[in-house]
């Protein structure tokens, strides 16, 4: 039996879920691969706090590059999160002759593109299973079983912490403050919820995901991205009406050559396989040329289902070594497509206004729309459930339009007297 001798970088939920899973499994990962993963030192600046997990303290460093220039050392796994200094350590590793696995989207949303060339320069690999989906395989069928199609289009709920709320809120008629609170109580959002909430950790997602089905470098920051703090009870129960269920979407496609992407809450209909995602479950939904639609479904986060994606990397590293072939491994992120980068394209929209309760505004409303080329698709108006200043809602579905031109259209309807207020504008998905 071969011995591949790993180093891992950070011991916290990732951390120890890795560990636990190699602890968990080594006899199943040894009679199926012929190999053995021997985690020789773990980087923890806190070696006295107890992890909930047992470690033999020897195998404690407190500098990072203990592990990074140790020559014994065959893989270095990533697990501490943030940009810094984790990207320099990736780096470094590689430069070492180290082969990298790493859980963390946003280094490799900000530097993938870096870290793969250093990798395929230096002849080692570079995995990052657990940055999509936690423990969904999405990244391995990606690159390997699914290489035969053409992808034009890619939804997916990938962060489990505003799927448990938007779950919450729709389940419970709940508003998102309270949801929020009770999620941080129960850890399932952390006690500074912003990278998840604002969409941030999403986009970082679909970045990586831009890359490995579009071949596209599209940094997060170009991602027209929107969280879900502006997602109210009141627009879920109208979703609800209209048959849809409002879920945190990155969504991509490809239309005439140019890919299209953003990161935004998004009204689903009820039949769609995403719709049934719930609580912390993550599923990323796919079409594909040959394959048609497929949908992968799992646990987004957690340290067992993220450990799983980790050691799974470690295993597909520990055979290809043994195989002699882990130098020629062709990259996983690539960026060679002449596909052009665009925004947020053309979608139907949920549209809410508050209004007075007179007669002739819905002509005066649909006549403006008609003026910006936006058509009606459905209507609800609800005389009976007035707003507390007696206005009336007035909600719709809108045909396909562009976000500007629909953005222009509600400012000259602002300007109206009659027209209280945009309440909300969310995507929707058919
Ligand atoms: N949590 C999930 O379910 C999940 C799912 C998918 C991907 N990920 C990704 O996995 C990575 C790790 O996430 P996590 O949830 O395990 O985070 P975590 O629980 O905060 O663990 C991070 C660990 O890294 C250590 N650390 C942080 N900065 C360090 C530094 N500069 N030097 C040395 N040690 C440092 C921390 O040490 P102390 O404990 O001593 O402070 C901690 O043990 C992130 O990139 C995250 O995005 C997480």
């Amino acid at each position: 039996m071969k011995t591949v001798k790993a180093g891992i970088l950070g011991i916290g939920n990732v951390g120890t879920g890795t560990y636990r899973t190699l602890q968990l499994n080594r006899d199943k990962i040894i009679e199926s691969t012929g190999m053995d993963i021997e985690v020789t030192k773990i980087l923890n600046r806190h070696p006295d706090r107890d992890r909930g997990i047992t470690i033999d303290k020897n195998i404690y460093v407190q500098d990072a590059y203990d592990i990074i220039n140790d020559p014994e050392i065959d893989i270095v796994v990533e697990l501490i999160g943030g940009i810094e200094p984790a990207t320099t350590f990736m780096a470094d590793a590689i430069k070492n002759g180290k082969h990298v696995v790493t859980a963390n989207k946003a280094a490799l949303a900000e530097h993938g593109k870096m870290l793969q060339k250093l990798a395929t320069q230096n002849g080692v690999m570079l995995r990052f299973e657990a940055s999509v989906g936690g423990g969904i395989p999405i990244i391995n069928a990606l690159t390997s079983a699914l290489l035969s199609n053409d992808f034009t289009e890619i939804l997916g709920i990938v962060n489990g912490t505003t799927n448990y709320i938007l779950t919450k809120m729709t389940e419970d008629g709940a508003d998102y403050e309270a949801v929020l609170k009770e999620a941080q109580a129960k850890g399932f959002a952390e006690a500074d919820p912003t990278g998840d909430v604002e969409g941030n950790d999403v986009a970082n997602k679909l970045s990586i995901l831009l890359s490995l089905v579009f071949g596209v470098e599209v940094p997060p920051s170009r991602i027209p991205t929107q969280g879900i703090t502006a997602i109210n009870k009141t627009d879920i129960a109208y979703a609800n009406k209209f048959g849809c269920t409002i879920k945190l979407l990155a969504a991509a496609k490809k239309v005439d050559g140019k890919v299209e992407c953003d990161v935004q809450p998004t009204l689903i209909p009820e039949e769609h396989p995403l719709a049934s995602v719930n609580n912390e479950f993550n599923a990323i939904f796919l079409h594909g040329n040959a394959v048609d639609d497929i949908m992968f479904y799992g646990k987004g986060a957690g340290p067992l289902p993220t450990g799983s994606a980790v050691v799974g990397d470690m295993i597909a590293i520990a055979v290809a070594i043994d195989k002699q072939s882990a130098f020629d491994s062709k990259p996983l992120l690539r960026y060679d497509s002449d596909l052009e980068y665009m925004g947020e394209g053309k979608n139907q929209y949920y549209v809410r206004l508050s209004v007075d309760d007179m007669p002739g505004i819905l002509g005066n409303i649909s006549s403006t729309l008609g003026r910006y080329g936006i058509g009606i698709e459905s209507m609800m108006q609800s005389t009976h459930s007035k707003n507390a200043d007696e206005t009336v809602p007035l909600v719709f579905i809108f045909y396909e339009t562009n976000r500007e031109v629909l953005d222009e259209a509600m400012e000259e309807l602002k300007n109206r007297s009659f027209v209280k207020s945009v309440d909300s504008v969310i995507r929707v998905e058919k």
